[in-house]
């Protein structure tokens, strides 16, 4: 194993002059396993606002070690018009938690965690609301209709489309399985380490400040990616 990395980095090395840096990288990136980072929220809540502002910083230091989402707070409901969900902040919430998922889906990570921060800048009153949604999909540099989440939306942005509904019932499930309940709740690689509700930061043992969360999730990466290294001296 060790002697055939070794041929193979030098004969990379002898393509290119960069190529010392690609040898340092390649081995790393094989068994790069991400850690999964979930915040519990509710479009139109403040306290999952204040969740997703802290984690601006996260995003932006640490987003190449963590699967990063969001995972809606709602309460199946059959006997609820539109979308058989019953969203706290009433329907246009449910919206704003489609539009949300629509973008995720459709498109790249920093064009959506865009979009969710210019969902949060317009004011937590008009999260769901249609002008909002196309100009936050223009500040974010999405193309609406060619990228598929026109059609995941539908015509007037409400997410009173199959895709769409079925994509918030697939979000609940997953915050059921979580067990979060609570909107903000941050969960890093299954653990739930911070709660923020009612304006109040709680159940946060290890800080709720960007450096904390970067922290924990530099921890969990270290942790995710040691035991299956095959670089370590037990098996050189
Ligand atoms: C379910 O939806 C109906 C119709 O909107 C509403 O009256 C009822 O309160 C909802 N139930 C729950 C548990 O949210
Ligand atoms: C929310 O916080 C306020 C102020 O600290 C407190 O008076 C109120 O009881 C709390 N509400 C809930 C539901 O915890």
């Amino acid at each position: 194993m060790a002697s055939k990395l070794i041929a193979l980095s030098l004969s990379a090395a002898s393509l290119a002059l960069q190529t010392p840096l690609l040898v340092q990288n390649e081995p790393a990136e094989l068994f790069d396993v991400k850690v999964p980072v979930v915040l519990g929220v509710m479009s139109k809540c403040p306290d999952a606002i204040m969740c997703e502002t802290v984690f601006d910083r996260v995003v932006s230091t640490v987003s190449g070690r963590m699967d990063f989402s969001l995972s809606y707070v709602a309460r199946l409901n059959e006997s609820e018009p539109g979308f058989g969900v019953t969203c706290m902040h009433g329907p246009e919430e449910c919206s704003g938690n489609i539009q949300q998922l629509c973008v995720a889906k459709y498109e790249t990570l920093a064009k959506w965690w865009e979009f969710v921060q210019c969902h949060n800048y317009q004011g937590r009153e008009k999260i769901g609301k249609p002008d909002v949604a196309l100009s936050c999909a223009k500040a974010a540099g999405i193309d609406w209709e060619s990228s598929g989440i026109a059609g995941c939306v539908g015509s007037d942005t409400s997410g009173r489309t199959e895709e769409g509904i079925q994509l918030l019932k697939q979000s609940l499930k997953d915050t059921q399985r979580l067990k979060v309940e609570k909107s903000c709740t941050v969960v890093i690689n299954g653990y739930k380490v911070c709660v923020r509700d009612n304006y109040t930061w709680k159940e946060c043992e290890a800080g709720h400040a960007p450096k904390d969360f970067i922290r924990q999730i530099n921890e969990e990466y270290r942790r995710l990616n040691s035991d299956s290294s095959p670089f370590d001296d037990a098996q050189e």
